[in-house]
């Protein structure tokens, strides 16, 4: 994988020709049956919006100008837009469609394409986040492409965007963790994958949900109040970002309330996306987050999604007829979607004919690759790992996840991805062909010679006496969480963290591997020799664990959100700020009441690393922290800053990284700003970062050269100007720092900019 992030900007819009396909809407509350498409009765290669040389604007016009008001509206609303040639939709009808205009189906991700079967369980977004490879990202975009290709899909509702403002925000698994670059870059290179031109198929990607939808609890009936400034920096940037160096199909606007005004009906969605940010694709709304007709589609909501609710022909009827909405902008909104749908290629490339299994030998190797890449070595005492497999080593691994046999219901299946509380409480991914932990580490031992038992470790008595009869104990730990509800705490699940201390009491040697979705606490740390957070690592998980266990591969993943000691610690700390409060000062919803739940975010831009930076507390790993089974020696930071036209700046930053150690690795070299104090921003921040793999003893001179555009396109050395409601570049003193994670910085520079 190319492990320097890519800097491309996005290509102009809208010059990519590309067709049509057939099918329906998935979603978790209803799941419909695909439908064939129907014959077309005319040769497509008459219709003026099949015509290639136009432009996808021309063309989406041209489909528009032969339009009826009602198949104009039809674009209002996934199911009539996507099922061209059904006519009634829950009980509202609509004339078909035009012919030549496709089938569309949207599945759901992050995580891989959501299906029953035939998909590869790729690790957790957040798990992507922690290769820190742009490469990578593309690479499980254009898998998921593919895949979505062979399930008779077209549109893939991911990736997600967020900033991981809580720990306990039940979704946390499906982001990039807490920084805006980072989170967007990988973003951007997700999108250009997915929706990657390879010939055989056309896919659209989709960035979600838009914005500030930081919980679970009471998301469709709770309002994030955020100061613009924040909003600008912390939750809106990652979009910016990804919207500069990619142009995903669509957006989907979120459940909750942005300053007490939803989602899908906020002003933000034209001034701030479409204006600001520039975004000319087509606003989606998420499964019922729309909650009227004028507002919804005067302030940018573009279609509907799932079925016709409040974008019905009869309502849109009676709101033009009431001069509440315009006709412009009702074919503006009919416009943007189809010319998104052009542009991605769904009106050229026929959709598969039958559904087939994507799930190739090649995507299982990537599967394997990003849980092996994505996973993070937290703590590694006394070099505790990696293990050396050989004759008459005893290992026992603990905990109901290291195995495939289910302990109450619990296996290495139930953190394979996220929860979905649905059909009885399953995992988005159907985990098909899981290798777990338990069965690659026998094979790894049990072919040196040596022996491995498991035990699920409910009897806490008996695995303290286990562990203490084998060379190395193995705890597994984990986490589960997903969509609709949050956690309670940052503990780990099944008594994880008392099998953890009554191993560690008597072993030897103690290993702990995390599986989880978020920060966990660790009251056990200093009891371990080491710990390794492997997320959700999907189906591949077992080889990767092994792998990296026993040194095949040297870690080399970074945490993309810091793990505080104690949720007590982490900056959403008031009951204002989460869960929110009611009016009469509860934080818990009154009987009957569907009052909207306030969530303050008054720790304004110290989230994440800049809420501990800023106010001292000292995590338990900080953002950007990862060991490897080698040591990196960070010096020479020279940066030059380049005047580059009025008030234009470029940089570039030089350093070495050395490996001290014994064995190669890679190196994530991350380099932090610290922006003049008049921009007052409570901490530095993520500016670049490079991935070096190195031999022992090798140095490597690491060059990170960011235009003036660079700099622009990610707000590198800007902060948002609250009085002039305008991005404003930072003039003084700028302190530049790099190591290997946010705390480890090992030489600093200040540059001035004027
Ligand atoms: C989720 C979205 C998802 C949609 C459609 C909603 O519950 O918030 O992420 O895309 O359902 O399945």
């Amino acid at each position: 994988m190319s492990s320097t992030p890519t800097l491309a900007r996005r290509p102009k819009r809208r010059l990519l020709a590309t067709a049509a396909v057939f099918g329906l809407v998935v979603s978790p509350l209803a799941v419909l049956t695909p439908m064939e498409p129907a014959a077309a009765a005319t040769s497509c290669a008459d219709a003026a919006w099949m015509d290639r040389s136009k432009t996808p604007t021309q063309r989406a016009r041209a489909l528009l100008a032969a339009s009826t008001q009602h198949q104009k509206y039809r674009w209002l609303v996934e199911q009539p837009a996507n099922s061209p040639q059904q006519t009634t939709f829950s009980g509202v009808t609509y004339p078909a469609q035009l012919d030549c205009t496709p089938t569309v189906i949207y599945t759901d991700g992050p995580e891989g394409v959501r299906a029953d079967s035939g998909v590869t369980t790729f690790p957790s977004q957040i798990s992507l986040a922690s290769t820190w490879d742009t490469g990578l990202a593309h690479a499980k975009g254009v898998a998921m492409g593919d895949e979505a290709f062979d399930q008779r899909r077209n549109g893939i509702l991911a990736p997600g965007l967020a900033s991981a403002r809580t720990p306990l925000a039940g979704r946390t698994p499906e982001y990039f963790g807490e920084d805006a670059v980072l989170s967007g870059r990988l973003a951007a290179a997700q999108v250009n994958g997915i929706q990657h031109p390879t010939g055989k198929r056309a896919v659209m990607a989709e960035l979600k949900h838009y914005v500030a939808n930081e919980q679970e609890l009471d998301r469709q009936t709770s309002s994030s109040n955020v100061g613009e400034r924040a909003l600008r920096e912390i939750y809106e940037l990652p979009y910016e970002i990804a919207l500069n160096y990619s142009s995903p199909a669509n957006i989907m606007c979120s459940y909750n309330q942005i300053n007490g005004t939803y989602a899908c009906e906020n002003k933000r969605l034209n001034n701030v996306l479409k204006n600001d940010l520039g975004f000319d694709g087509y606003i989606v709304s998420d499964f019922g987050a729309v909650h009227s007709t004028a507002e919804a589609l005067n302030n940018g909501l573009d279609q509907e999604l799932n079925r016709p609710v409040w974008f019905t022909p009869e309502k849109l009827d009676a709101a033009l007829a009431a001069g509440q909405i315009t006709q412009a902008r009702i074919d503006e909104a009919a416009t943007r979607v189809l010319t998104a749908y052009i542009t991605a290629g769904l009106f050229d490339r026929p959709m598969a004919a039958e559904v087939t299994d994507g799930s190739t030998a090649a995507h299982k190797d990537l599967a394997r690759m990003l849980a092996e890449d994505g996973s993070v070595l937290l703590r590694n005492d006394r070099n505790t790992l990696p293990l050396t497999a050989k004759k008459n080593l005893k290992v026992a691994l603990f905990g109901p996840t290291a195995s495939d046999t289910p302990t109450d219901g619990v296996s290495a299946r139930t953190i394979c991805s996220l929860y979905l509380p649905f059909g009885g409480g399953r995992n988005t991914m159907p985990c098909e062909d899981l290798v777990t932990p338990e069965t690659a580490i026998r094979q790894v031992v049990e072919a040196a010679g040596g022996t491995v038992t498991w035990d699920a470790g409910t009897d806490l008595v008996a695995a303290a006496a286990q562990a203490a009869t084998a060379d190395v104990a193995i705890v597994f730990g984990y986490q589960r969480m997903g969509e609709f509800s949050d956690l309670p705490d940052l503990l780990l699940h099944g008594n994880g963290d008392a099998l953890i201390e009554a191993v560690a009491k008597r072993a030897k040697k103690t290993v702990v591997v995390l599986q989880t979705g978020s920060a966990v606490e660790m009251p056990w740390v200093k009891q371990v020799g080491a710990v390794l957070e492997t997320w959700y690592a999907g189906e591949q998980m077992g080889p990767a664990v092994a792998n990296l266990l026993f040194g095949k591969v040297n870690p080399s993943g970074k945490l993309p959100m810091t793990f505080p000691k104690s949720l007590a610690d982490t900056p959403a700390r008031t009951d204002g700020q989460y869960p929110g409060a009611f009016s009469d000062g509860s934080t818990t919803r009154p009987v009957g009441s569907n009052e909207i739940r306030q969530v303050d975010y008054t720790e304004g831009l110290k989230v994440g690393y800049r809420w501990y930076a800023a106010e001292h507390v000292q995590p338990l790993f900080e953002f950007g922290h990862g060991l490897s089974y080698t040591t990196y020696h960070y010096s020479r930071l020279r940066v030059t800053p380049i005047a580059s036209g009025k008030g234009k700046w470029s940089l570039q930053v030089r350093f070495d990284v050395k490996n001290t150690g014994k064995v190669k690795g890679t190196e994530t070299a991350q380099v932090y700003l610290q922006l003049p104090s008049s921009a007052k921003e409570p901490a530095k921040r993520l500016l670049a970062w490079e991935k070096v793999t190195l031999k022992p003893g090798e140095t490597r001179k690491v060059e990170i050269r960011l235009s003036a555009q660079d700099l622009a396109d990610q707000r590198l050395l800007q902060y948002w100007n609250e009085k002039k409601a305008a991005w404003q570049t930072a003039t003084g003193i700028h302190k530049v720092t790099v190591g290997g994670s946010y705390d480890t910085d090992l030489s600093a520079y200040s540059v001035v900019i004027k």
